[in-house]
């Protein structure tokens, strides 16, 4: 019988409260959580929302840090953070994936010499110009328990000299998935209300990469190529798109439905019922994936290696032409083999065996 363990995991992204929610009910079976919520994610439809449907204990902390530049998010997070994990002294830190709340999470308890585990270690676009992947590789540098969704992962880890604590566990999401899906099918009226009859083809769509929503060229062209597709898109939009979008003040046609973020469970309808997807986030391409969607991927590159050389995802240039073509490409070549990259949906006891032993 292992020994009680008091635990402070570090959240503040939208994706960071759907990977806890699994998570956190199987660690609290043996183990004492403290929640902190770094408030990098605030608005109703971006934080809320997820903790009420998918019954994530309410944070026992919130810094309320907001937004801001990169540097003035970790600034404002370090400070509380170390504050607290010195009135703690919780026996270790949990952090979740690759956003600044990630980073901060796992710079503070490292200065502390506090044991790090982080879920969904390993992971890497090889793109230093995105912010996600400074998080993840300083991320996997300072902790002890390298939580790895893939053997990719490890492999990645290990060709960075990272072998020690390094475990796979499967992906987090799948065990979200796995548990949500019934229930959004059963219960989400999303589709009707954003005018879909049932059973009409339409596409989802999410863009928020700074890559995607600063450039303005690109968001013009992405917008322009959802405007010239032949089928309905939902697109659910992303606060930072939405400033992007009234910056530029740019056309949309009827059938490109801009609707306000959705929760975690309206999220897996649209999904569920979509003919194919075209997005930029990395969760939504793994979820994609998981649900036999296929998926357009307007980045240059993705982590999840493994939807795309299975042929469920293609990357796309922000370009009208190249975006038509891909998701043209994928709508009539959709493959008849779907491998399981992803495990089995039992991530969360895998995590906390691997924090046990
Ligand atoms: C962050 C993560 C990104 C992740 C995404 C998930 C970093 C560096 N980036 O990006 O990896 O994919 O979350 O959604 O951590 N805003 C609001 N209300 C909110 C939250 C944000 O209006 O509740 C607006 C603000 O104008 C803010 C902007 O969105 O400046 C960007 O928010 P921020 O948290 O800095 O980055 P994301 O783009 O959300
Ligand atoms: N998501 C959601 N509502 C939305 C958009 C996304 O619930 O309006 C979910 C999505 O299904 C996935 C997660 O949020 O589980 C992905 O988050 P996001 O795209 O913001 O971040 P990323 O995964 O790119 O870091």
């Amino acid at each position: 019988m292992t020994s009680s363990k008091r635990i402070l995991t570090v959240v503040g992204a939208r994706p960071q409260f759907i990977k806890a929610a699994p998570l956190s009910k199987v660690l609290r079976a043996r183990h004492t959580e403290l929640l902190v919520h770094t408030g990098q994610h605030y608005d109703n439809g971006m934080s809320n929302v997820f903790f009420d449907e998918l019954a994530i204990p309410a944070p026992d902390v919130n810094l309320g840090i907001g937004s801001g530049t990169h540097a003035e998010q970790l600034s404002a997070m370090l400070e509380p953070l170390e504050r607290l994990m010195l009135e703690q002294r919780p026996d270790l830190i949990l952090v979740y994936g690759d956003t600044n709340s990630t980073l901060a999470g796992a710079l503070a308890a490292a200065k502390l010499n506090l044991p790090i585990a982080h879920v969904e270690a390993g992971l890497r676009s090889y793109n230093r110009a995105m912010p996600e992947e400074i998080n993840r590789v300083l991320t996997d540098h300072v902790s002890r328990w390298l939580l790895c969704p893939t053997q990719e992962a490890v492999n990645n880890l290990a060709k960075e000299g990272i072998k020690e604590g390094v475990t796979v566990t499967g992906d987090i999401m799948v065990d979200a998935v796995l548990q949500n899906v019934d229930r959004a099918r059963i219960t989400s009226t999303v589709r009707a209300q954003c005018g879909l009859q049932p059973n009409q083809p339409y596409l989802l769509a999410t863009i928020h990469r700074p890559a995607n929503t600063d450039v303005p060229a690109h968001l013009t062209q992405i917008m322009q190529a959802f405007a010239a597709l032949e089928y309905p898109v939902v697109f659910p939009v992303h606060p930072r798109t939405r400033k992007s979008l009234a910056a530029l003040d740019l056309y949309t046609a009827t059938h490109v439905r801009l609707i306000d973020p959705v929760g975690y469970l309206d999220m897996l309808a649209l999904l569920d019922g979509a003919a194919l997807v075209v997005t930029d986030s990395g969760g939504l391409q793994k979820e994609a994936y998981l649900l036999k969607r296929p998926c357009v991927t307007v980045r240059t590159e993705t982590e999840w290696v493994e939807t795309v050389s299975s042929g469920w995802n293609l990357l796309s240039e922000p370009t009208v032409e190249s975006i038509r073509h891909a998701v043209q490409h994928m709508l009539t070549h959709v493959p008849a083999v779907h491998p399981d990259f992803y495990g089995d949906g039992t991530a969360a006891q895998q995590i906390v065996a691997a924090l046990e032993s």
